[in-house]
């Protein structure tokens, strides 16, 4: 099982990005004085410092990093170090314009802001290795250094001529010969047939409506050059420190990586999760995301980032309210995360960013979000014994798929109201607010340890996938699946007969007639509960039932739920109680309990080892029943049967 290293030795990692950069010397000796303070034990330092290290081509600026890790290390503070290479400095960009990226238009994403490189730029990649192998070199034995961070969100696409020559050998290596492309991207179609190589180009700017199989595989490419960025400075700096974990921070809810793929690659698996303090689900979507990441780990993980208070990216940027802050942060330990962490330590006066919070915010020391940074460090040094290293599995699998995501968002579909993201929070919405311990799968992985598989929508299947969904069910599991599923294989082409025969056989759909996409605000009827976004005409097989049937309107009588044997059909987005519902019976049927029975509303319950969590997401003060008697971590004392959490209160129970 992956683990954050010598790192943690049984405290929780708390700390954030530290910019020291942006700040006179003075001010690093307030910053270790605080961070002590606040129980700091972790910073991630030189994310965007290469212009500071590397002012010049090929000159070096190491005297400022030298005084700040020893600093920090004299002050108990160990160093997740970054490479700095998400931000190439002036120079590089100005001397080798072939660094930077080229948006679908052919525009030059200049510097001056952050990310303008070009993952296919060999001039590119020749600099950060180089500077990546300075910094090993000269840090690798540092006593402070626990861990390295490679880059910083990798995402950026390139579509210039360099990108085009790498995207052209990315395509032979996958296709062989020019045929096998021409029959992946469906080029018969608009006259596309490519007679030649050379005429292959990134998903550039077109007319009308681009080849769907050209965009799929250009996503694919970009995500696997980014990789091989990744894998370049990762393999430098694992030579020299063949015992310290390498990471990079996910965004996974961006569609750019295949995530699944990359934290094959990474010791610890890391993730940045800024939920919107207003939102009434940003529990739950940071629930999601972190379910997702400990799926992706298989144990322990990271939060990298998240905000101690606004961030300045919406629209309106609303703080935290008093206590969200520690909440969220034992929300995200709750699910596995042995690290707690933050964009960024001190709050910025100047750059982009200066809106957004720090931990230590332009109201200094005495502001309400350090004296809170404070309190969450005391109480996560006081609950890190119990639970790092720990890991629980779920007994629900939620499936999901970039190459699925990207296949299945593209132009010229049935419904531009179907989003993927939203629909992967409605069904995580539904098992979550069920307090169903739910873990994230990729269609291809063993499934059989799991007794439930949800699958919200996978538009697009490989064959090795279908034959799992299959061996699954076979095997005893039971799998839910929603619409849009199965309709395309991993070329992007649709199946015969609209769905993959093998899954219609599955369900019991004989024939899948039409899709009525529903318009926004609109809904059917389906007996008992509305269904939204979308419906279906379906005809059924003999032997599959009816669940639940559309009444009125041309789908009148036709089934909305179908099931076959344990594999059902949910052919329309049922609104969100019903949804529940539907995967509370379902999963009922299967023997999965809920995390605890009887939880009052807005109140979650996870368990972590032999820890159980209990979360208020509410503003009311709550009685929860624990049956039993249990030890709250956090205060110290002992609970018989039942505890009161004030507003976003919490507690930690151990049996
Ligand atoms: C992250 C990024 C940080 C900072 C933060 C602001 O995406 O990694 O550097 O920009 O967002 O929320």
């Amino acid at each position: 099982m992956p683990h954050l290293g010598d790192a943690t030795r049984g405290r929780i990692l708390f700390g954030g990005d530290y910019n020291p950069e942006q700040w006179p010397e003075e001010t690093w000796h307030e910053d270790v004085r605080l961070m002590r303070e606040a129980g700091v034990n972790s910073v991630t330092l030189g994310v965007f410092s290469w212009s500071r290290l590397e002012p010049e081509p090929g000159a070096r600026e190491f005297g400022w990093l030298d005084t700040l890790m020893d600093l920090l290390h004299a002050n108990g503070v160990g160093v997740v170090l970054a490479t700095p290479t998400s931000a190439p400095p002036p120079w590089l960009g100005r001397l080798h314009p072939d660094t930077l990226p080229r948006d679908e238009n052919g525009g030059v994403e200049w510097w001056g802001g952050r990310q303008h490189f070009s993952h296919s730029s060999a001039t590119y990649r020749r600099y950060a290795a180089a500077i990546t192998e300075d910094l090993a070199a000269r840090y690798g034995g540092h006593p402070a250094l626990t861990m390295w961070h490679i880059n910083n969100e990798y995402c950026t696409a390139d579509h210039g001529d360099e990108a085009a020559a790498a995207f052209r050998r990315w395509l032979r290596a996958r296709y062989g010969t020019l045929d096998a492309l021409n029959t992946a991207w469906g080029t018969a179609f608009w006259s596309q047939g490519y007679d030649s190589w050379d005429a292959v180009l990134p998903a550039r700017r077109t007319h009308y409506l681009k080849n769907p199989g050209q965009v799929l595989d250009f996503r694919r490419f970009t995500s696997d050059m980014l990789l091989e960025c990744y894998l370049a400075e990762r393999d430098i700096v694992a030579r020299h420190t063949p015992h310290l974990p390498v990471t990079t921070n996910f965004m996974p809810l961006f569609s750019g990586q295949d995530a699944w793929r990359w934290a094959e690659e990474e010791d610890v698996v890391s993730v940045d999760l800024y939920p919107d303090p207003r939102d009434p689900f940003g529990a739950q979507n940071g629930a999601l995301v972190q379910d997702m990441t400990r799926s992706q780990a298989r144990g322990p993980w990271m939060l990298m980032e998240q905000a101690a208070g606004p961030v300045n990216w919406r629209g309106v940027n609303h703080p935290k309210p008093r206590g969200l802050n520690r909440l969220w942060s034992l929300q995200a330990v709750a699910r596995g995360a042995d690290a707690v962490c933050y964009f960024q330590w001190r709050q910025s006066r100047q750059g982009a960013e200066k809106f957004h919070s720090g931990m230590v915010s332009h109201a200094g020391e005495h502001g309400r979000t350090f004296q809170e940074v404070k309190r969450l460090g005391a109480e996560l040094a006081a609950i890190g014994g119990a639970v790092t290293g720990t890991h629980t599995a779920g007994d629900i699998a939620v499936l999901h798929d970039w190459h699925s995501w990207w296949a299945g968002s593209q132009e010229g579909r049935p419904s531009t109201e179907v989003d993927h993201p939203e629909i992967l929070r409605s069904w995580h919405r539904a098992l979550w607010e069920a307090h169903l311990a739910t873990d994230f799968a990729h269609p291809e992985h063993d499934l059989s340890a799991y007794r439930l598989v949800v699958v919200p929508q996978l538009y697009a299947l490989t064959d090795t996938a279908v034959e799992n969904l299959l061996r699954y069910v076979r095997g005893g599991g039971t799998l839910v699946a929603g619409f849009l599923t199965g309709v395309a294989d991993e070329d992007d082409r649709v199946r015969p007969g609209g769905m993959d025969a093998r899954l219609r056989d599955l369900f019991g759909i004989r024939t899948l007639h039409e899709w009525w996409p529903l318009d926004p605000g609109e809904s059917v009827e389906c007996g008992g509960f509305r269904g939204t976004l979308w419906s279906e005409e379906l005809e059924k097989t003999e032997d599959a039932t009816t669940e639940a049937a559309y009444k009125g309107g041309e789908l009148d009588g036709l089934p909305a739920v179908l099931r076959t044997g344990r594999a059902w059909y949910v052919s329309t987005l049922p609104e969100p109680g019903a949804l529940r519902d539907l995967l509370t019976r379902v999963a009922a049927g299967t023997g999965i309990r809920p995390v605890l029975d009887g939880l009052p509303d807005r109140v979650e319950a996870v368990r972590r080892g032999d820890l159980l969590f209990v979360l208020n997401h509410g503003r009311e003060p709550v009685t929860v029943e624990v049956p039993g008697t249990h030890h709250d971590l956090l205060t110290g004392t002992a609970v018989e049967d039942a505890l009161t959490l004030g507003r976003y209160g919490a507690a930690v129970l151990r049996p």
